[in-house]
């Protein structure tokens, strides 16, 4: 996408759910918001740029609840979470819109009347299984076991209401043309194929109101339903345009359509198909791009509060550097693929592409020019003495924007580096030391301002990323960066002429282990803390006996049995649970679903023999009865199941 044709940038994050608390996925999407903003803004835009919170609907409603506080109270506190660690991360937003603002509640209400009046809404019975954590209804064929969501595997309820419906099936076709319109509609390009097989596939009206629950928009009066609220993505999603006044004050709806939304890939259905939906049905123009985002897993492994590995970013920018950090998450992963975050990937980068390629490089400058021209330079001889490599730099400046408002930030900022490499060669090869010996001082200045001059293009395109670092780079180079800048060292192609360099200290340190601790090592520092159990005493028969032991009687309550494993077969849609029947030497096998995929193939189980809890109370697994538990010992180098060293008839006791 071009950004030439339109002076005006509209970019939008989510909105975020207050029933969370701040995370890097949340960090993530802001942050590269932040980075196109200000990437615009140098470039002589005028941007608006968007974020906020989410605030309505029944996963609030309960998370308040849990809490014994309101879900206006509870939502005031996170909602002021998501903002002041935006301000601390110092993120250029222009508004921070909340869902239960007057003039959002004001612009929704505006909104269901006009898609009302032109025929678009009308009311109906609902019935559907609805999931309470996604806010979303889900037919019985998308359902996992009949029951389960298939977004976060979550038990889904049966809902039947009355419900207002959005006429989306009509948009079909001319959502269909939306996306033929501009193959880049949909960021990545490898999503839009997704989209519109799922439009393709057939749309059904949209339930947009709620009766079971009441913490969400009301209808307009003028409807007199005051049993409804509004589902709360039409509330959420309307956002995008109430913060700029629609249906209000619409003083800076000049602003619409947005340039881009900036969201995770597992809200895309929303942005790509409700939304403009929403939009054609209000007469409103329809966005330019919708962006989505991968996942971040930490260590390879999916981020959840139970788990204990959701990466907290505050505590990560502050252990690393808010920029370094800003750096990282830019870099480290193609837009829309999944990226892992690891300390030491973080640590990687910061020691490598920034510490030795970026900071090394503005250090012998900083060195040499002190050295042989008292930090004078002139960059006259640039052009004379190294003018391949200045032309070959100049054109991976000139073309490395696309890049950014395709958010391909990653190849970006692998084009800004290629420059550096450059330099790094100049240097090399030009070796102004033994210029200065062979009395060739104006070969040894130029290679020294060929290099100073990249260090400074790299870093006013690298400025949107890391603004304070490359405020700095760009002092200890003698000059500021600012439109002007831009428009001078990057769109016209000049040199800084002559320009006296000052000292830095060393801004990318070396870092050797990790900063943070793990969630195991924080785990383990606190049992560490808590009070030890009394040692027994020797002959101390009652303390022997003490706390930390069982009596043979407790031991005998856990009926142990061998089994012999009849039949095995994989979960589907699961990466650790095989289903197994096993012989107890009852009536029938039991079913007992273990996580054991990772180390056994079905084949490899069927008939051998395993040692099973028999008289554990039934549990549920992913929708399906597990009666019993197989033994098994794990270690670092994986799991191996418990067998009787003999083959034992299925059902004998283990005592
Ligand atoms: N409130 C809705 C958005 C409404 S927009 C009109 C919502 N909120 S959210 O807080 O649950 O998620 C916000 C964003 O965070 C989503 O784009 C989601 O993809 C992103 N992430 C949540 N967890 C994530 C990771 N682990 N990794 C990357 N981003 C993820 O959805």
């Amino acid at each position: 996408m071009s950004e030439e044709k339109c002076k005006r940038v509209y970019i939008t994050t989510p909105i975020y759910y207050v029933n969370d608390v701040p995370h890097i996925g949340h960090a993530y999407t802001t942050i590269i918001a932040d980075t196109l903003a200000r990437y615009s803004r140098l470039a002589g835009m005028d941007v608006f740029f968007l974020t906020g919170t989410d605030e309505h609907g029944q996963k609030i409603e309960q998370a308040a609840k849990a809490r014994g506080k309101s879900p206006k109270e509870y939502a005031d506190e996170i909602s002021a979470r998501f903002k002041s660690l935006w301000d601390e991360f110092e993120i250029s937003y222009d508004k921070f819109i909340r869902t239960t603002d007057e003039e959002h509640v004001k612009g929704v209400q505006k909104a269901f009347e006009v898609m009302y009046e032109n025929g678009d809404i009308y009311k109906d019975l609902y019935r559907g299984h609805y999931c309470v954590s996604c806010e979303t209804f889900f037919t019985e064929q998308q359902l996992v076991d009949d029951e389960f969501c298939p977004e976060c595997g979550r038990s889904t309820s049966i809902v039947e209401e009355e419900s207002y419906f959005f006429r989306l099936s009509k948009y079909q076709d001319r959502l269909l043309e939306w996306y033929d319109s501009r193959p880049d509609r949909i960021l990545p390009k490898s999503k839009r194929n997704e989209v519109i097989n799922f439009v393709k596939n057939g749309l059904d009206d949209l339930s947009i109101t709620r009766t079971s629950f009441d913490w969400g928009i009301k209808l307009p009066e003028k409807i007199g339903d005051p049993k409804h609220v509004m589902y709360v993505w039409l509330d959420a999603l309307m956002n995008y345009v109430t913060a700029l006044g629609y249906g209000t004050d619409e003083k800076l709806m000049h602003y619409w359509p947005a340039k881009v939304h900036l969201i995770g890939k597992d809200i895309l259905r929303f942005h790509a198909i409700y939304w403009p939906a929403f939009l054609m049905s209000l007469g409103l123009e329809l966005p330019h791009h919708v962006a989505a985002h991968g996942w971040w897993t930490r260590n390879g492994e999916k981020m959840s509060k139970s788990k204990g590995n959701v990466v907290d970013p505050k505590e990560i920018a502050d252990a690393y550097g808010l920029e370094n950090f800003r750096y990282f998450m830019l870099r480290e992963v193609p837009f829309g693929q999944d990226g892992d975050f690891s300390q030491r990937a973080l640590i990687d980068r910061i020691n490598s592409d920034l510490g030795n390629d970026l900071g090394n490089l503005l250090n012998r400058i900083i060195g040499m020019s002190g050295k042989y021209f008292d930090f004078r330079v002139e960059s006259d001889g640039v052009a004379t003495h190294h003018g391949e490599e200045l032309k070959e730099a100049e054109a991976i400046f000139g073309s490395v924007e696309p890049y950014l408002y395709e958010i391909q930030t990653n190849r970006y900022l692998e084009d800004l580096w290629k420059t550096l490499r450059i330099a790094n060669k100049a240097i090399d090869t030009g070796m102004p030391w033994v210029k200065m010996k062979e009395g060739k001082e104006e070969e040894a200045m130029a290679t020294i301002a060929l290099v100073a001059n990249i260090l400074a293009k790299v870093s006013v395109l690298l400025h949107p990323f890391m603004p304070k670092t490359t405020q700095t780079i760009a002092k200890a180079l003698g000059f500021t960066i600012d439109h002007e800048s831009y428009l001078r060292l990057v769109r016209e192609g000049a040199l800084l002429e002559r320009f006296t360099i000052e000292k830095v200290p060393p801004l990318f340190p070396r870092i050797e282990e990790p900063l943070v601790e793990t969630p195991a090592e924080k785990a383990a520092k606190e049992e560490a803390k808590k009070p030890k159990k009394a040692e027994p005493k020797k002959g101390d028969a009652e303390d022997e006996s003490g706390a930390n032991l069982i009596t043979i009687d407790q031991f005998f309550q856990v009926s142990l049995k061998v089994g012999t494993v009849v039949e095995a077969e994989e979960v589907p849609k699961s990466k650790k649970l095989l289903k197994l029947q096993v012989d107890l030497g009852e009536a029938k096998p039991r079913q007992i679903v273990a996580g054991i995929k990772e180390w056994y193939a079905p084949a490899d189980l069927v008939g051998t023999q395993v040692c099973v809890v028999a008289n554990l109370k039934q549990a549920k697994l992913m929708g399906m009865v597990s009666e019993g538990m197989i033994l098994a010992a794990k270690d670092d180098e994986g799991l191996a199941l418990i067998r009787p060293e003999k083959p034992k008839k299925a059902g004998t006791p283990i005592g």
